[in-house]
Parts: structure tokens; sequence; C-alpha cells
């Protein structure tokens, strides 16, 4: 259901972007794929909104919502047979809070907020909604809501959340209590497309994700051999890319590259999407400068030039670092040197390509359909 009584500034501040009946959908088909009988299961949805996830005909042995926005709760009121509470769902985080008893069986469902806590409170808006108990306290608001499901010691958990908690080491690091019990056993890959209209924000993959309690839990070499789906019917793994920080660095080397050793420099670099706004080769040293030894050239040619060639790069890649096939790219890797000469005239006395702009061009995008495969965006 469409949110409606929150301005631009509450609805970023509280992540509010409700979930379409579709999606929700998806969530309950992948949860009867494993659950056979879900009547023993309380369902429970602690950033509930107007009750998207609430308002199923499956049958459950209690249906508990909650959520800080108490004029979304008046919405929900209305569904029949819902327990409602108005709380900071990351405070106090326990059962008994929200009438659920430790011997209960418990599906965790939603789409809570995901929302980079540190430059939301930079821009000035409420900051007692970011009250957060300390053991779940991360950057990102979303990560703590995944470690709250932890908490609850739910015995299924099927949300929505960022790809990159899982693809991302940083974040993955950071769900470390949840990974320890929680395994993924059923996923799919959104975009977030699916809830902004507008084709001006760069989209980025959000995946429908259905864990399982379990006392292995999950390590990030079973995320990196995990073979996902997309929506569109897709499937990937990320093994099965080698990517370009084995190459070289993506963060400032100022500390073991002397300035004077360097022919070129260029900007830090994150993850694809990152890559898409920022630059590439730069003029100036500032503290986000890399030095780039002669030797090195050709791969931050690579990436310069795999830049412009996003566009061709599908939304579920975006967090994923640039990917390489090193072979292939060694062989014509004077093509992306002769491209980023053409865009970086300061290059040119480095490199000794005997090709034209033309030739390299063709030969770089077959290299990147080839790179791509069936994942290349047309
Ligand atoms: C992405 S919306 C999802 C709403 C609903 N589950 C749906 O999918 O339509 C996120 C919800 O989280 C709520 N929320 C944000 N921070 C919260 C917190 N700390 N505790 C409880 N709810 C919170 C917001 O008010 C909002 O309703």
């Amino acid at each position: 259901m469409e949110q409606k009584h929150l301005n631009y500034k509450e609805r970023i501040n509280l992540g509010s972007y409700y979930t379409k009946q579709e999606l929700v959908d998806i969530v309950f088909s992948m949860l009867k794929k494993h659950i056979y009988d879900m009547k023993q299961f309380c369902l429970l949805d602690t950033s509930c909104g107007y009750g998207s996830f609430l308002k199923t005909n499956i049958c459950f042995k209690k249906k508990i919502g909650a959520d800080i926005d108490i004029k979304a709760l008046d919405e929900t009121k209305n569904i029949k047979n819902v327990k409602l509470f108005c709380q900071n769902s990351l405070v106090d985080v326990n059962r008994k809070n929200i009438d659920i008893l430790s011997t209960d069986k418990l599906i965790v469902v939603g789409n809570p907020p995901y929302n980079d806590t540190t430059s939301i409170i930079r821009k000035n808006i409420k900051k007692d909604i970011f009250q957060i108990d300390n053991d779940l306290k991360t950057r990102d608001l979303g990560i703590s809501f995944l470690l709250s499901y932890n908490k609850l010691k739910a015995d299924y958990i099927c949300v929505l959340h960022p790809l990159s908690y899982l693809i991302k080491k940083a974040n993955f690091t950071l769900l470390k209590n949840f990974n320890q019990n929680y395994k993924l056993i059923d996923s799919l890959v959104i975009s977030s497309s699916e809830f902004v209209e507008t084709s001006k924000t760069t989209f980025f993959p959000i995946v429908i994700a259905l864990y399982k309690k379990d006392s292995l839990g999950m390590d990030y070499n079973f995320i990196k051999n995990y073979i996902f789906k997309t929506k569109e019917g897709k499937i990937f793994s990320l093994s099965s890319f080698d990517t370009i920080s084995n190459y070289l660095t993506k963060y400032p080397n100022q500390n073991y590259v002397k300035e004077k050793n360097s022919v070129a420099k260029f900007w830090t670099m994150r993850d694809i999407n990152a890559l898409k706004r920022s630059r590439t080769f730069v003029n100036e040293t500032t503290a986000g400068t890399i030095f780039i030894t002669s030797n090195k050239l050709p791969y931050y040619c690579y990436v310069d030039i795999f830049k412009t060639f996003i566009s061709h790069i599908p939304y579920y890649f975006g967090n994923c670092d640039v990917m390489i096939n090193n072979k292939k790219f060694l062989n014509i890797k004077d093509c992306f040197e002769t491209l980023s000469a053409k865009r970086f005239y300061n290059l040119k006395p480095y490199i000794k390509s005997s090709k034209t702009v033309k030739e390299a061009q063709k030969l770089v995008e077959n290299y990147f359909k080839d790179l791509l495969g069936q994942h290349y965006v047309y």
C-alpha cells in the first residue's frame, strides 16, 4: 500500500518505502516452499508499516506487528487478528516485550529500513529514532535489524535487504552474530527500482532472503559460491568473476609509493555503483589519491574504460568490485590504454599502443560482451 502520511524527510528518516503485494507474495511463496506447517509458527514483522506482510490469509498461531511510527500503525489496526506494538524495535530487544514466548516457533518477515545512519544524522533530521542497543549498533539500520532477529532467536527469517549486506565483506563481517546462527536457504535478487520510480537514481540490488536457524551458520565463502537468482531469470555467483582488486590497489597508497615514482594518479575506488559517480584519473594529490606506477597503468586504464561501459552492467552487480578476465585483458591491454589516452591526454607519453581508437573500441566492446556473457545489457 502506498505510504500516505509522511513527508519526504520523514520518509527517508524512517526508511518508509512500503512493499508492494507482488514482493510480499514472493516472501510467502518462499516460506511455503520450505516450511510444511506454518500454523505452528508466530509471524512477526518488527517494522511493519501499514502491515503489508501481516495481511496474509495463511494461518499462523499468532501474528504480531511493531513499528516506531504510530501513524502508520493507525492504518494497520484494521487488519484482523494482529497484535500491534508501537516501539523502537532496536531497543531492549526481547521476545517478552512483544508477547512471544520463548517456546514459540517464530518466523520474522518484513522489509526493515535500510539507511546509512551516519549520513542521515549529518543531514540533521530527528536523531531520537536512532537509539539502538549497543550490541546491535552498526552504521546501517538494516544490518541492525538483521542482528535483532538473531537476538529474538527466530527460526526462519524472510526479509528484503540490500544484497550488499552479504556480498560486501565489510558488511558481512558486521553481521557476525547473525551469520553464526543463520544460513541462507533461498533467495531472489530484485532491483531497488521496484521501490523508486525515478530512473535518475542509481539502482542497487536488493535480496529477498530466506534464512534458517543453523548452528553452523554461514561464512563468506558460502556467499561467494552461492548461486543467486534474479527476478529477471538470471543466475550468478560471485566466485565466477575475478576482480580488479587482485591486480591493483583501490585505496590511497601514499604510504608506500612515492609521488615521484608515479606516472599518473587515480581516485579511490569502491564498488561499481560508486565508480559510476566517481572520477578515475585525476591531476591533483589529495588524501584520496592513488599513485600509479608504470607497470600498473594498464589496470587503471582498464577501470577507466570499465566506467564507460557501466551502462552495460546489470543492476545486480552494482555493489561488486570491477570484474576482469585477466588473461583476455592482457591480450588487448594496449586497447584499454589507447582509449584511456584519448580521454586523458597526459597519459599519452606512457602508452606504447599501435591500435587506433576505432580498432580498440571494437576489441574492448567484444571483451566486455565476452566477460559478462548473458549479463551484458544491450
Ligand atoms: C521499508 S518500511 C517497511 C514497512 C512494511 N513492513 C512494508 O514492507 O510495507 C520500514 C518501516 O520501518 C519502520 N521503522 C524504522 N525504524 C524503526 C525502528 N527503529 N523500530 C521500528 N520500526 C522502525 C518505519 O516506520 C517503516 O514503517
